[in-house]
């Protein structure tokens, strides 16, 4: 694997649309990079490197100007959403410098199911037209009900790992209003383009009963970072689907942003509550062991990983592998993930 800590060629969750507004800028870390992400007037979101090519200002700190383009504080240089450079204002005519010869980064943008999604290229491939698609909700007019983000002090593996884990929970959240006693599990695995799903199931919390009758689950994973959670019920008499979304977004090389989002029907709003008391507590939980856990890392032992209950953390380091080399020689990734049945008790 390369020394490059976060995976290329990927879409990763940058801001929601509901937090870009027109005519804003904002600026996120995403991967290491200042990324300045806004809004024009006509309301198409676009990503721009947030340095500024002519003496390094962030290019958040100035504004959008009359006709669309990004305005720097500094010497007033005006970038299009495309990065390209349309105006010098010291220019007097006669110079040899072109402005739309130079450029700031620009990264591909995709809005979709009220989230603002930010393609971040292999080093050289910046120009190749993203060869894949955001994560999709897969629900008509999709939009976030509920939203909860924390910062985590750990880089996106140890985020990512916690997430998927599935021996941690009677541990990590062993809170006295919902603990359960462990039990065994067999859970059938299979392979998706860019990761795996555990299998549509049963659900045994007894939480899931908030979603009525023959209440059945799936959650899958892919990379770099995406958790779906897809939850089906019936709930007097009608069919209801809930979808959780998680993403980690990596800051930086030891912060990782996790977002929880979920989706339901406008009718189905009497369920917020319960995500507003335990979604903070629950992903708090996760969020603490891992910073515990960086106490341990820091004397760089080494590590474990065992079967069945740590094999979808064996999955995620040899997907990331396989993305990895397939980034690096321009070959086809091939999920390295086989179908099968993970038993654990927890
Ligand atoms: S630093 Fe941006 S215009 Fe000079
Ligand atoms: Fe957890």
């Amino acid at each position: 694997m390369s020394d490059e800590p976060f995976l290329r060629n990927l879409w990763y969750f940058g801001e929601r649309s509901s937090a870009l507004k027109a005519g804003r800028l904002r600026r996120v870390m995403l991967l290491g990079e200042p990324v300045m992400l806004g809004r024009g007037e006509d309301g198409a979101a676009f990503a721009l490197r947030d340095i500024c090519p002519h003496r390094g200002v962030p290019l958040t700190a100035g504004r959008i100007v009359g006709d669309g383009t990004v305005e720097c504080p500094y010497h007033g240089w005006r970038f299009r959403t495309d990065g390209v450079c349309s105006h010098i204002p010291s220019l007097v005519g006669g110079e040899t410098v072109d402005p739309a010869k130079i450029r700031v980064r620009s990264y591909p943008v995709r809005e979709q199911n009220g989230l603002v999604w930010v393609y971040m290229a292999a080093p050289g491939k910046e120009a190749a037209a993203p060869a894949t698609e955001p994560p999709n909700v897969g629900v008509p007019d999709a939009r976030p009900r509920w939203m909860e983000s924390q910062t985590f002090h750990c880089g996106i593996d140890h985020a990512v790992i916690g997430l998927m884990d599935p021996a941690h929970a009677p541990y990590v959240h062993a809170h006295w209003w919902w603990h359960v006693k462990p039990r065994e599990k067999a859970k059938a695995y299979a392979s998706l383009p860019n990761g795996f799903v555990m299998t549509r199931h049963a659900p045994t919390k007894q939480a899931y009963k908030l979603l009525g009758t023959d209440v059945s689950t799936e959650i899958t994973f892919e990379l770099p970072s995406t958790r779906f959670e897809n939850i089906e019920g019936t709930i007097l008499g009608k069919a209801a689907k809930v979808v959780g979304l998680t993403v980690c977004t990596p800051r930086d090389a030891d912060t990782t942003e996790v977002t929880q989002f979920f989706y339901w029907p406008a009718w189905l709003g009497f369920i917020r509550p319960f995500f507003m008391v335990l979604g903070p507590v629950f992903l708090g939980d996760d969020r603490r062991i891992v910073e515990l856990q960086r106490e341990g890392l820091k004397f760089n032992p080494s590590l474990m990983l065992i079967q069945d209950a740590d094999q979808p953390a064996i999955w995620y380091h040899r997907l990331k592998k396989a993305w990895a080399e397939s980034t690096v020689s321009g070959t086809a990734f091939v999920n390295p993930v086989q179908a099968r049945t993970l038993r654990w008790r927890s």
